[in-house]
């Protein structure tokens, strides 16, 4: 009997002559993988990972520090990850107790046993924290932890506010590299979307941030913001060349669910974001001009202009790393399970106060190695055999080769490599990779 798998437009695209703008109707969410374990109740969760900190690392697995600062002085509209606007007094309490918790932890085992590869401090906005601060920050963690000696060190933040004294406070601190949400430069699309500054200060600060040449300055850019026409979108890209930064990320924009701008929307106080369709053609201008201006592609949407830039977070998030968090609402990965810090401050502070570890949740994760390494494999838009495994490949290759014909990847005996539709779909395809490999088991084509 000939093994033939099950497939559904889910996994495999539809059948269209244009799959950028029409191969899914829209990004796809995370793919479950079964039925996940359930968290660990509280004082079970305290002594697991108790004990997970107690030893020592047993993968060879790289691994990374992250660390969260969950303050923004103005909600951008189309956010959702804002948590609590910073207050000085806030802001500084949050500090001390985050300190603490950097030093318990640096003295676990867990963390002393290997070098971390990469820190990233993210938010929220970790440039709001005051330049004595910044160094204090970066001190403390080098200080408490072993890192690599090519450590990647990344302060995330925006340019408002982002003066000579706080650059100059992080690179005393160690930070060496720098990623500034920008969104887009364009002052009318800043000012419906609650940014501050307008595109002259964005522009001429973060030039004057790259032409220092202290440390790679990357930027983050959306499309399919309101006001965001094509040529506004156009216009965004030369902008951030003209600024010389070392990295760019094109992100479309999506979870809106929440946000001050989707109940703009509904009211019809501000005009809707683009659609899918629209942001594919979006996508592709970006691909183009990228390619246009000789950048390297990082992943499906991270380019680096030089050597400088090496998004090393971020790939190693994406594949699964092993993840040490830090601070109110930080989310980390070690030692099998999934770990959530409390997102409240005042539950976060009142387990540090008690010398607790602050959990919000532990869960041993379901997903397997494999699963992660898939989906940091298709964020870089490859998926090689040496990766799945000879069986594996060829097991999935019914899949792959539907993918080749709708357009959203070219296969070869070595790999599978996404074309522009399938980066912008690259979700989408791994939800129905690993969907087909749960349909379709390795076992069943061996008994057919
Ligand atoms: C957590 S934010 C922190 C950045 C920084 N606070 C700032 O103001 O730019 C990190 C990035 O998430 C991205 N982001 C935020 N909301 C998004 C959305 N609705 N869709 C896609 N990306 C979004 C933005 O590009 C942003 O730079
Ligand atoms: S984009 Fe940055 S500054 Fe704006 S709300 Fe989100 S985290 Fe805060």
């Amino acid at each position: 009997m000939t093994f033939a798998p099950s497939m559904d437009d889910l996994m495999t695209g539809k059948d269209t002559p244009d799959p950028l703008k029409y191969a899914f109707e829209q990004k796809r969410g995370a793919h479950a993988g079964g039925p996940g374990r359930p968290p660990l109740a509280p004082e079970q969760a305290q002594q697991r990972l108790s004990s997970l900190l107690s030893a020592g690392v047993t993968s060879d697995k790289r691994r990374a520090l992250y660390v969260h600062i969950p303050f923004c002085r103005v909600r951008c509209t189309f956010c959702s990850f804002f948590q609590y606007a910073s207050s000085r007094k806030l802001v500084d309490q949050y500090f001390g107790f985050l300190l603490q918790e950097i030093e318990r932890k640096g003295r676990t085992q867990y963390a002393q046993s290997a070098p971390f590869h990469a820190v990233y401090i993210g938010g929220g906005t970790p440039t709001d924290l005051s330049a004595l601060q910044l160094t204090q920050l970066g001190q403390a963690l080098r200080a408490n932890f072993p890192l690599t000696s090519d450590c990647e060190l990344t302060l995330e933040g925006r340019i408002n506010k982002f003066d000579d004294a706080k650059f100059n406070g992080a690179l005393e601190g160690g930070f060496n590299r720098f990623s500034f949400g920008v969104q887009s430069f364009n002052t009318q699309v800043r000012k419906a979307a609650k940014r501050l500054d307008d595109r002259e200060s964005v522009m001429a600060r973060l030039t004057e941030l790259s032409q220092s040449g202290l440390a790679p300055i990357v930027i983050d850019l959306l499309f399919g913001l309101p006001h965001q026409s094509t040529s506004i979108w156009q216009q965004d890209l030369e902008d951030m060349l003209a600024t010389n930064v070392s990295g760019v990320d094109l992100y479309q924009l999506i979870d809106l669910k929440g946000t001050p701008m989707l109940e703009q929307c509904e009211k019809g106080s501000a005009p809707p974001p683009a659609d899918t369709a629209t942001k594919s053609q979006m996508y592709r201008y970006g691909n183009d001009f990228m390619e246009r201006h000789h950048f390297q592609r990082l992943s499906c949407c991270h380019w680096s202009q030089d050597n400088r830039e090496r998004s090393l977070y971020n790939s190693m998030v994406k594949a699964g790393a092993e993840i040490l968090p830090l601070g109110a609402g930080a989310g980390g990965n070690l030692g099998g399970f999934a770990l959530m810090q409390p997102r409240d401050l005042e539950r976060y502070q009142v387990s540090i106060e008690q010398q607790r570890w602050p959990i919000m949740v532990l869960l041993p994760k379901s997903e397997t190695h494999l699963k992660s390494q898939l989906v940091g494999a298709c964020d870089k838009g490859v998926i090689s055999r040496r990766l799945l495994g000879g069986d594996l490949y060829e097991h999935a290759r019914p899949l792959f080769a539907q993918w080749q014909q709708r357009g959203l990847a070219k296969v070869s005996d070595t790999a599978v490599a996404f074309t522009l539709a399938g980066r912008f779909w690259q979700v989408n395809l791994c939800n129905g990779l690993l969907s087909y490999l749960d349909t379709n088991p390795l076992s069943m084509e061996k008994s057919a």
